[in-house]
């Protein structure tokens, strides 16, 4: 008899809500976590305490942009650090408590400590082996290094450090134009520092639709940032105060320097799977370190699942959450399932960006046939009177059928907009489906429904 049904070796958005589930399918269940706090990276480093970060400086923002505009006069405010941080600290706090009310509720047991894989059906923690009829690795991903960069989280950080500067930096070199370091990038820019991307591609945010990320550069460059793109980063090297980013711009080689008091390493993620043994017990590995799984999640080992950033696929939370549900499901004998193809992206910076199935891009380079129908948000009345009338929708629909392929939207409150084209897909439905339904006015939701009407007979009010 093993102690648990399922031992899940991660307390983050995938572990937790893996652990959840499978204790809600009636199984006794044990979440093992090394970090003081449950939430994993998300909660405690990532996720939750940039959005508070973000919405903080957001409010400042716009009490310098937009509050005389309204009739909203007197003194600005001017920014308390320490308070700032105890806020964003609060935050997570709160959050970390709740999923602890959580296990308690559900009656899972959180091991602490580091666990490794001595034996199929082992956690080893500390000096205890535990056993489990099956593991579930749900272990994350780290920040990936730069080779030629050393990573001190003090002067040269990663997004963990980013979050917790000693104070507000006058300069900020970000290297990496994804979605940290320009969510970063914002709150520093919107605090007063000067913020300079470097970026290796040619454009920002790679993998969005085009169309989108020259919006949002020219946005972001509005809003102070400052973009060299097209450059490799060679090296970066501390000073006595601040540190030298050195960089080779890639059309012309020609090599240039930037100098900075804090630089944040932004350039992607890897999974985190060192120290569980996996060499050892012949874990079959996929590319770039992850962990090959099947179609049920189940490793080489059986018995053995990994799900969220330690597998192929987007890092994202909300992928990691789906795969824990849809594994505990599987491991209760019920028929756990993922829609790859409907997974939303969002970037929470003002405005949000969004999106969720295909780009243009992608579907010119598959040949296949397809209509577009776009919207500004400038003919849309609810975002003019909060002066976020900049962006637009664009919904992709299938040329022949109308079905919906994708939607990318930047404007106010994307990340949320984004869902009703999720759901929408999910059912299968046509660009003339959302349409035809109603949507409330005055709401943003508008701006959806007119470019849904933009792929048929033309949107009202463009
Ligand atoms: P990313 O993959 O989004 O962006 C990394 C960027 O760095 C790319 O544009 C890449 O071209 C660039 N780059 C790589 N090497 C470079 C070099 N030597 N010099 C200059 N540029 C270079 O990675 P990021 O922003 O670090 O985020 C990591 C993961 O965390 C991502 O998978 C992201 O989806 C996830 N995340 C998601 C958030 C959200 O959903 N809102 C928030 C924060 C992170």
């Amino acid at each position: 008899m093993a102690d648990f049904d399922t031992i899940i070796i991660g307390a983050g958005p995938g572990g937790y809500v893996a652990a959840i589930r499978a204790a809600q399918l009636g199984q006794k269940v044990a979440c093992v976590e090394g970090r003081e706090t449950l939430g994993g990276t998300c909660l405690n480093v990532g996720c939750i305490p940039s959005k508070a970060m973000l919405h903080a400086t957001h409010m400042l923002h716009e009490t310098h942009e937009n509050f005389e505009k309204m009739g909203l006069m007197g003194a600005h405010p001017t920014v308390d650090w320490a308070r700032m941080q105890a806020y964003k600290d609060d935050v997570v706090q709160g959050n970390t408590k709740g999923i602890e009310f959580l296990f308690k509720k559900n009656k899972i047991t959180w091991i602490k400590g580091w666990a490794t894989i001595p034996a199929p059906g082992q956690v080893k923690v500390g000096a205890e082996t535990h056993t489990a009829r099956n593991i579930v690795i749900a272990t994350g991903s780290e920040a990936s290094s730069l080779p030629g960069v050393e990573v001190d989280e003090e002067t040269v950080v990663t997004s963990t450090g980013a979050l917790t500067l000693k104070s507000v930096p006058k300069s900020l070199v970000v290297i990496g134009a994804g979605v940290i370091g320009l969510e970063m990038g914002s709150v520093y820019a919107r605090l007063g520092t000067k913020v300079t991307v470097v970026e290796y591609l040619d454009a920002i945010t790679p993998g969005m639709d085009a169309e989108v990320a020259k919006t949002f550069q020219r946005i972001l460059t509005k809003q102070g940032l400052t973009f060299v793109l097209g450059a490799a980063v060679q090296s970066v090297t501390k000073a006595r105060k601040g540190a030298t980013v050195s960089y080779k711009l890639k059309k012309t080689d020609a090599e240039a320097t930037l100098e900075a008091e804090i630089v944040l390493v932004a350039t992607g993620r890897k999974p985190y799977t060192t120290g569980l043994g996996l060499e050892a017990l012949g874990v079959e590995m996929g590319p770039r370190g992850t962990i090959k799984t099947d179609a049920h999640w189940q490793t080489s080992i059986p018995g053995l699942y990994a799900i969220g950033d330690a597998i192929a696929g987007p890092m994202l939370a909300h992928k990691a959450e789906d795969e824990g549900m849809a594994v505990a499901e599987v491991l209760s004998g019920k028929h756990g399932h993922v829609n790859y193809g409907v997974i939303p992206g969002v970037i929470y910076t003002t405005p949000e960006v969004a999106n969720v199935g295909l780009t243009e891009e992608q579907l010119k380079a598959e040949g296949r046939a397809y209509k577009v129908g776009k919207f500004p948000f400038m003919g849309n009345a609810r975002a003019k009177a909060v002066f976020q009338a900049e962006g637009f929708v664009k919904l992709i629909a299938d040329a022949a059928t109308d079905r919906i392929l994708g939607c990318h939207i930047i404007g106010p409150a994307a990340g949320d907009l984004i869902h009703e084209v999720c759901v929408a897909m999910e059912f299968g439905a046509s660009a003339q489906d959302l349409a035809m339904t109603c949507h409330a006015h005055p709401t943003w939701s508008e701006a959806v429904r007119e470019a849904a009407l933009a792929c048929g007979d033309g949107a009202i009010h463009a």
